[in-house]
């Protein structure tokens, strides 16, 4: 068995992806590797595939598997007073008030969830060479996982530009402060430049986690069906733009032939995308599962499907 040390599973809304990233988890761990599943979908499922109550922090659900779904509200609140802290060591009580105020304004703002998601994923991600052998990613539908995947990429590049505005107002500050020792000192350790270049080198560290294709693997989990079809394309380019490697594709709720006369025509249908996804993603693998006659809920549901994704194993 070879498995990578983290596994995504990613898609279109509903297409089964917490469901055959449980199941996988289940496998692994089963299999006798410690995993650790992660929801860091903001509507979290994970807790209905496995039937038991999860939370934000690690729980074991049996021997060698533990979860946890990442609170993105809790993450982003903990997230702006950790900023909020930084800010009153390095700032005058004047303006920690202002920054307060900008504080509270971006905490409900787009992309402040995400950054501390991504702050939380990452603890995981650097956490799980010690405590875990494989970590399992149920992520969010398609277009937030995706801004997730490739804000290392995004932010890196715009740490570096604050990076080098400060370290030209540091210059100027310099010349300014010619005479005054005390103030010389304090450019010096200058705490927004080493907090800006902490958080590059955190991003980095994600993305050269992310694109490291011995240790990270992408599953796209699809339909049989064209917008599913078209959606993966369409992530497919932007993975392989980003350089994240992707693995065999699982697609979800195949009609079984027993599914009878009422569904003929439905099943030669998906007969006709399932060609389709063989031609465009064959080179990653398909890894086909069934549609069952009732949900996958609760472990002994999970069991049934969990062979299936042994597949994903050493497939590439
Ligand atoms: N092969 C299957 N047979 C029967 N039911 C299935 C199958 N796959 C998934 N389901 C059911 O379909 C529902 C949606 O699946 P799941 O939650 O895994 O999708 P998702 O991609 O994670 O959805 P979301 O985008 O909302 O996170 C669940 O109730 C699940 O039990
Ligand atoms: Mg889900």
């Amino acid at each position: 068995m070879s498995y990578k040390r983290y596994t995504f599973f990613g898609g279109k809304g509903g297409t089964g992806k917490t469901t055959s990233s449980s199941a996988y988890a289940l496998h692994l761990a089963r299999s006798g590797a410690r995993v650790l599943a992660v929801s860091t979908d903001p509507a979290h499922s994970l807790a209905d595939a496995f039937g038991t109550k999860i939370g934000s922090s690690i729980v074991k659900l049996e021997d060698n598997l533990w979860a946890i779904e990442v609170d993105a509200a809790l993450e982003a609140k903990k997230y702006m007073e950790g900023v909020q802290e930084q800010m009153r060591k390095v700032v005058s009580p004047a303006i920690v008030e202002e920054i307060e105020k900008q504080l509270r304004v971006a905490y409900v703002s787009p992309g402040a969830e995400e950054s501390a998601i991504f702050d939380c994923f990452v603890d995981l991600m650097e956490k799980a060479g010690s405590d875990y052998d494989a970590i399992v990613f149920d992520t969010a539908p398609t277009g937030h996982t995706l801004r997730l995947l490739t804000l290392p990429e995004v932010l890196g590049a715009w740490m570096e530009h604050l990076l080098a505005k400060r370290n030209k107002a540091m210059e100027l500050f310099k010349i300014a402060a010619h005479y005054e020792h005390d103030l010389q000192e304090k450019i010096a350790n200058d705490p927004v430049l080493s907090l800006l270049a902490r958080r590059r080198d955190r991003f980095s560290r994600a993305r050269d986690l992310l694109t490291n294709k011995e240790l990270t693997t992408f599953h796209f989990v699809l339909n049989a069906e064209k917008l599913a079809v078209l959606e993966t394309e369409r992530a497919v380019a932007t993975m392989n733009e980003f350089a994240i490697g992707i693995g065999p594709l699982i697609v979800n709720r195949v009609l079984p032939p027993e599914t009878g006369p009422f569904f003929a025509h439905r099943r030669e249908q998906q007969a006709q995308y399932l060609a389709q996804i063989e031609a465009e993603f064959g080179a990653y693998g398909v890894v086909k599962i069934p549609m069952l006659d009732t949900d996958i809920e609760g472990k002994a549901e999970l069991e049934k499907i969990a062979p299936m994704l042994a597949a994903l194993d050493g497939a590439d």
